[in-house]
């Protein structure tokens, strides 16, 4: 294995999608957790349905829709200035805490992300937090006008970098989008934050099972799609491990 390029995953693998709490329950106290879950769960749908029906709106403006969506389904009246303020967190989301550790070690291979996020909100994100710096490319799915899992949305990156699959790591948290790389040919690291004996643990302790334990259920435990990574990791850091043996 001779990995030459890294391609992260932005939104839930360098950046923590759950930052977005801290403004949803300021806006809306006691609200917080449910918009932040719903607002996610439903932004991911809308790019899956929207591919599947051949209707491609950019991440932007589908991150509106479902952040309107949850608003409207909980009741929740807003001036346009709130919707905005959290809207504008999207481009100063919080990174993972070994986020930027990593991306230092690794410098030396390319570093670069494939996102679905639109060019303009991956472009604002990037340079807001700093990764500009490091990161050789942030490629946007909108090349393409569909969103990940397509295999189109993957070849992006060697369209884009120049690279052969087989030199490519691809790391996600998200499972649909390891999979989703996976079956397009790529190496790939899973990010397991939250393993099952947790979720089990979680999901036990109580018949209420609160909103982000539920997203934990859907969105973070790995998918019975008859595919899997390469590589499942616990955090960013150990990624360096992973990819060791060929940078001796
Ligand atoms: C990304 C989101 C959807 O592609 O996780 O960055």
């Amino acid at each position: 294995m001779n990995i030459t390029t890294i391609v992260f995953d932005a939104y839930g693998t360098l950046y923590d999608v759950q930052s977005v709490a801290s403004v949803t329950d300021e806006a809306f106290p006691g609200y917080g957790e449910i918009i932040t879950q719903i607002w996610r769960i439903k932004q991911l749908e809308y790019t899956w349905l929207r591919s599947l029906m051949r209707r491609y709106e950019d991440f932007s403006a589908i991150t509106r829709n479902s952040l309107a969506y949850t608003l409207k389904l909980l009741g929740l009246k807003y001036e346009d200035a709130l919707f905005e303020r959290i809207m504008n967190k999207y481009i100063h989301l919080d990174l993972y805490p070994d986020a930027r550790q990593t991306l230092e070690t690794l410098r030396g291979r390319r570093l670069a992300i494939l996102s679905n996020g639109s060019p303009a909100m991956l472009a604002a994100l990037v340079r807001n937090t700093g990764l500009d710096r490091v990161l050789e490319a942030t490629i946007s799915v909108d090349a393409v006008k569909t969103f990940k899992p397509s295999p189109e949305a993957y070849t992006l990156i060697d369209s884009t970098l120049g690279v052969r699959p087989d030199e490519v790591m691809f790391v996600s948290s998200n499972p649909w989008d390891a999979i989703g790389a996976k079956s397009a040919g790529l190496n790939v690291a899973w990010i397991e934050r939250v393993t099952p004996e947790a979720m089990a643990q979680a999901c036990r302790r109580t018949d209420l099972v609160a909103p982000l334990t539920m997203f934990k259920a859907i969105r973070m435990q790995m998918d019975e799609l008859g595919l899997k990574p390469d590589h499942r990791i616990h955090g960013l850091s150990a990624l360096t491990e992973i990819l060791a043996p060929s940078s001796r």
